[in-house]
């Protein structure tokens, strides 16, 4: 074994990959649960790209036979209703962890210098994670599908002067038709992934050249023995991969039970209109998007201007971007940050569940008014952080890590 491993490593550097990124790379030892949703984003995304080959084997992207091949994959293909499935759930599983995911960026300023790069590749990672949802929406070809990408494409009509040409140009018709199936068919299946493997890749290089941070904010590599390994790091591998282990299981736990018992959610992971084939002649009564969709969508119409409702949803996402510039702090983790920090973030959370409530449901005058508050909520603790961050008392941050 170890000469066909020196055969290896004098071609290709299998060992020192293998140490740089799991047995010598030393991690803070505090992680907590928190920690575990990094590791499962890998696991969500290695089932949409396993599961996901394997429909595309008996899908038919074309607007006559797609709905129906979805069926054949649901009655006629063996164990395909489990692939769709996991396909389906995994869609949405995807986005909550991510988003937890995120939220533990936020609650321990892992954003913050020097992991810049690891939040934009992230963020990155997101933007793709939604055009890869949205289009991966459209190929069933059920109601839903059709006339959620209606909504959606045609909001970039709002755009002055190239509007028009470009939802034709998206399309690829005068309407959503079977040419649009196809370019998302190409789009899901091929473009997509490649792009989302690559950012992942990148997200995590970025990550180990820094090292990771850890619930107490505290740069563990201040701290290092004789031999410059830091004093509160454990390698990743063994101590971490075990430890991921119990995320896993857990996750599989809560997974399978959604994939075997309640694969449709209730309606929130399959829309009941979409087990109806999509017609261009009747629309939906209520067109709402996916629940991961939901907050952004809320956004977009708390303000009465088309375009001005289309700007707010992307200031809502691209403000994420410049994150690691907004925080002001001299302290990275929550723990020790003052208490405004802790309540814009509180209120932030709330705001953005609340959003994504609201984008569901059919408007009325009152819950235009609630997401119109929610809304400013959701930029105020952007916008107001390089002051709050400056201007707050922050607690001492201890030498080494906690716990
Ligand atoms: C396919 C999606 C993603 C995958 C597979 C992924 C994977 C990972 C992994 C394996 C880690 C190291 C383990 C951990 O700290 O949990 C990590 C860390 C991190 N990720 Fe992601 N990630 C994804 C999306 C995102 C997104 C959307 C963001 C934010 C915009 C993000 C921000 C971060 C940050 C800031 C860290 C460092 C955390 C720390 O050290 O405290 N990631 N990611």
């Amino acid at each position: 074994m170890s000469k066909f491993m020196d055969w290896i490593d004098a071609r290709f550097p299998a060992t020192k990959m293998w140490e740089d990124h799991l047995s010598k790379y030393y991690a803070p030892r505090n992680f907590n649960f928190l920690y575990f949703f990094g590791s499962l984003a890998l696991l969500v995304l290695v089932n949409q790209i396993v599961t996901g080959v394997w429909l595309t084997m008996s899908f038919t992207p074309s607007a006559e036979e797609a709905f129906a091949s979805v069926e054949y994959i649901m009655r006629d293909v063996e164990y395909g209703w489990i692939l769709r499935y996991l396909h389906s759930t995994g869609a949405s599983a995807f986005f909550i962890v991510v988003y937890l995911h995120m939220f533990r960026g936020l609650l321990y300023g892992s954003y913050q210098k020097p992991r810049e790069l690891v939040w934009l590749f992230g963020m990155l990672i997101y933007l793709a994670l939604m055009a890869e949802a949205f289009m991966g929406y459209l190929l069933p070809w059920g109601q839903m599908s059709y006339w959620g990408a209606q909504v959606i494409i045609s909001l970039f009509g709002a755009i002055p002067v190239i509007g028009d040409d470009l939802t034709q140009w998206i399309r690829g018709d005068y309407l959503i038709s079977g040419i649009t199936l196809n370019r998302f068919f190409a789009l899901h299946v091929v473009a997509l992934p490649i792009v989302i493997l690559g950012l992942v890749v990148l997200h995590i290089l970025a990550l180990h050249e820094v090292g990771s941070n850890n619930p107490d904010g505290v740069d563990i590599k201040k701290k290092k023995d004789e031999n410059g390994i830091p004093l509160d790091g454990i390698p990743f591998h063994p101590y971490y991969t075990v430890k991921d282990i119990v995320g896993v299981v857990v996750f599989l736990f809560v997974f399978c039970a959604v994939v075997f018992f309640f694969p449709e959610m209730g309606g929130y992971f399959l829309e009941k209109p979409n087990f109806e084939q999509a017609n261009a002649f009747k629309t939906p009564e209520h067109i709402a998007p996916v629940w991961y969709f939901t907050p952004f969508y809320a956004i977009l119409r708390a303000v009465p201007d088309k375009l001005m409702g289309v700007i707010a949803m992307g200031a809502a996402i691209a403000v994420l971007f410049v994150l690691p510039w907004l925080d002001r702090s001299p302290v990275r983790s929550m723990r020790y940050k003052g208490w405004i920090s802790k309540v814009f973030l509180l209120v932030f959370c709330v705001a953005f569940v609340i959003l994504g409530v609201l984008g569901v449901l059919a408007p009325t005058p009152g819950r235009t008014l609630l997401s119109q508050v929610c809304t400013v909520l959701y930029f105020a603790y952007f916008l107001l952080m390089p002051f709050y961050t400056r201007l707050e008392k922050t607690k001492p941050v201890p030498e080494r890590v906690t716990g």
